[in-house]
C-alpha cells in the first residue's frame, strides 16, 4: 500500500496537465490487490465494504464520520485505482447525453452548478499522504494543503465544464470552501484548466455550523433570483444535490472518503 501510494503521488506530481492519471504499473498493481470483504471495525458484521460504498454512494448509508477502519485499505484501492476514475465517467458521460439532448435558447442564462471538492478539484494527493480512514479529520493540515493552490482536477468533470461551456452554458461554483480560500481556490481552478465561470460562491461566516444543504440551497436560490436557469449540477455529496432550487438534473460523482451533510 505505502509502494502504491508513493508511486501514485511521484505520478501525480511529474504530471504535465495537472489532472489525475496512473501508469501503467501502477494499475497493473492495484489489480493484485483485491477488495476485501470487511468484518469487525465499525463495519456491520457480514456487511462488505463493497456494500458499505454502495450504501454511501446511494445515500442509504448517512451521517457517517469516517470510512470504516476495515475498509481503508478497500477505499484507497477504489480511490487510486481504475475503478473511481471508470465511475466518475459514467457519471460524466450521462450528464453530457442530457446536456446535448436540452433544447437551448443560449440566451446566456443557461448555468451548471458545481461543486469544488472532489467535484472540479480533487484532494486525492492528500489523502493518498495522509490516509483515508482519518479520524478525527485534521481541519489545520487540509487547509494547509487547500493554500497550496495544488489540487489536480478531476478529469472527467474538465471534460464536462468544457463540453458545457462549448454548447453556451455557464459554470457556476458553489463550495464549502471558506471566502477566504477565494484567491488560492480560483488560481487553482484557473492553474488546472477552469479558466471561466459566472459565479464563484465561497461559504460567508454567516454560514458556519449551518448544515452544507442549507447553504448551498441558498446560494442557488440567490442564483436563480438573480434571473438565471440552473439546467443541472453535479457534486460528490448528496448535500450538493438534495434541498431546494437543485437545477433540473443533479448528478452525484463518486465519493467514499468523507460525508458532508
Ligand atoms: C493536526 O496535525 C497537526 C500537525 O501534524 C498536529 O499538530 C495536530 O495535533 C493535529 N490535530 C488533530 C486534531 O489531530
Ligand atoms: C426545468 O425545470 C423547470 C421548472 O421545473 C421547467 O419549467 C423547465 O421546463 C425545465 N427545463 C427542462 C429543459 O427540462
Ligand atoms: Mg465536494
Amino acid at each position: 500500500m505505502a509502494l502504491l501510494l508513493v508511486l501514485f503521488l511521484a505520478n501525480i506530481l511529474t504530471t504535465s496537465k495537472g489532472s489525475i492519471s496512473q501508469p501503467d504499473h501502477v494499475h497493473h498493481q492495484i489489480h493484485l490487490l483485491r477488495p476485501q470483504s470487511g468484518a469487525g471495525g465499525n463495519l456491520v458484521p457480514g456487511l462488505s465494504c463493497l456494500s458499505w460504498r454502495l450504501g454511501v454512494e446511494t445515500n442509504n448509508i448517512i451521517g457517517w464520520k469516517t470510512v470504516p477502519q476495515v475498509c481503508e485499505g478497500y477505499v484507497g484501492h477504489y480511490m487510486l485505482g481504475h475503478q473511481y476514475l471508470k465511475d466518475s465517467r459514467a457519471v460524466v458521460n450521462e450528464a453530457l447525453l442530457y446536456a446535448q439532448s436540452l433544447e437551448l435558447d443560449r440566451d446566456g442564462i443557461d448555468v451548471w452548478i458545481f461543486d469544488i471538492d472532489e467535484t472540479t478539484l480533487s484532494n486525492l494527493p492528500y489523502y493518498a499522504k495522509h490516509g483515508f480512514g482519518v479520524e478525527p479529520f485534521n481541519a489545520t493540515l487540509f487547509n494547509k494543503w487547500v493554500m497550496e493552490g495544488a489540487a489536480p482536477a478531476l478529469p472527467e468533470s474538465l471534460r464536462l465544464y468544457r463540453k458545457l461551456l462549448s454548447l453556451g452554458i455557464k459554470a457556476v461554483f458553489i463550495t464549502g470552501r471558506s471566502e477566504d480560500q477565494r484567491s488560492v481556490t480560483a488560481a487553482n481552478l484557473k492553474k488546472v484548466g477552469y479558466h471561466t465561470w459566472e459565479k464563484l460562491v465561497l461559504k460567508e461566516p454567516s454560514y458556519s455550523g449551518k448544515p452544507s444543504v442549507i447553504y448551498k440551497s441558498n446560494e442557488r436560490k440567490k442564483v436563480e433570483k438573480n434571473g438565471y436557469r440552473i439546467v443541472g449540477n453535479i457534486g460528490d455529496q448528496w448535500s450538493d444535490l438534495l434541498g431546494t432550487n437543485t437545477g433540473n438534473r443533479t448528478f452525484k460523482l463518486p465519493d467514499p472518503m468523507y460525508y458532508i451533510s
